[in-house]
């Protein structure tokens, strides 16, 4: 049976899995993107890193006939083209996919990153037994992944599931999106930016916490991780801020949940808060679900399960390797 590469482009880092048919991973790294070097120059370093493992694990180009690529949007999806992705500035209106299929010798499916890593979820993680799921990816902004009866939602315009840009706050006055654009968009108010830029003005504002130390330091200082394990010491702050990123994310979900209906509905990305395990995780998934509950008909509410993702940082890989089987299959039944 073939195997697949994955590959999830990042701001930070390119992860890249050789995943077999049944989402076993037979290798997996990573390299930092370099986003100033341009996306020529990165897709060549990544492929001659894919080449060379390759080598090394004696598999030849049959043997891997197709690589899923994920990145952050905006994108668009039928060209095989970044867009303008605001954490990538050096890499818009680049025909990517086309470049990579071109330095790997391979066709290449594209996907986004958060279309990704839902789908990683829904293949081999959290979601394995769903017909339909939604993900959001909570980072530096908030990513949404949309599986409908086992297909990804792109829609028309490569912006299909795009949940972070939900409109939560329709106001004038509402924060402004994490990359300068518009206005009352979910990621504005959860993401891990948005998280650390609301703690920042309540110790500006004066409030006493336990992260007042932090506050003349950078974002990783003052981080989102650092909301969390003040919360996690019963910081009266911290814990607000996750009660109210919860809010935030109640009041989005409520509305994914009103349009899609996917029976589960998952968070990914960096910001988990702890997740599963910690106190502080649970408290922000019941704040989340107390929001929905109070927003939503019973029936839905009792129908539908709000949880952690289980793939963590992996959910990408997989899922752009998971993606390029499904349409690798397709193409070849
Ligand atoms: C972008 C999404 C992306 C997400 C995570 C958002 O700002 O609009 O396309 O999935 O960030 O990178
Ligand atoms: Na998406």
């Amino acid at each position: 049976k073939p195997l697949f590469w994955g590959v999830d482009v990042g701001g930070t880092n390119i992860k890249f899995g050789l995943v077999d048919d049944s989402g076993k991973t037979l290798h997996f790294d990573h390299i930092p993107t370099q986003e100033s070097e341009g996306p020529q120059a990165a897709v060549d370093r990544t492929a001659a890193v894919l080449a060379k493992v390759q080598r090394d694990l004696g598999f030849s180009n049959a043997d891997v006939p197709m690589i899923g690529l994920g990145t952050p949007g905006s994108m668009d999806i039928p060209r095989g083209y970044l867009l303008d992705p605001p954490n990538l500035p050096h890499w818009w209106n680049f025909p990517i996919r086309d470049a990579f299929a071109q330095a790997t010798q391979r066709p290449v499916a594209f996907i986004n990153d958060a279309n990704a890593a839902a789908y990683g979820e829904f293949w081999v993680g959290t979601g394995q037994r769903q017909d339909s799921m939604v993900l959001l990816t909570l980072g530096t902004g908030v990513g949404g992944g949309v599986v409908v009866a086992d297909e990804l939602i792109d829609g028309a315009n490569s912006f299909g599931g795009e949940c972070g840009h939900l409109i939560v706050d329709p106001s004038p006055t509402a924060r402004l999106c994490v990359w300068g654009g518009g206005r009352g968009q979910l990621e504005a108010y959860a993401s891990a930016s948005a998280v650390v830029d609301r703690t920042r003005e309540r110790l500006t504002a004066g409030g006493t916490s336990s992260l007042s130390g932090l506050l003349g330091g950078s974002n990783s200082e003052l981080s989102a991780k650092a909301v969390y394990l003040a919360a996690e010491q019963g910081d009266a702050m911290a814990l607000e801020i996750v009660d109210e990123t919860a809010f935030w994310l109640g009041i989005g979900i409520t509305s994914i949940v009103h349009v899609i209906d996917p029976g589960l509905v998952v968070l990914g990305g960096a910001m988990d808060f702890g997740g599963e395990t910690s106190p502080v995780g649970q408290r922000f998934l019941e704040g989340i679900r107390k929001e929905f509950h109070a927003r939503t008909f019973a029936h839905v509410a009792k129908g539908t399960e709000i949880g952690f993702a289980s793939l963590g940082g992996d959910a990408g890989y997989l899922g752009s390797a998971g993606f390029a089987r499904k349409v690798y299959s397709k193409r070849m039944p």
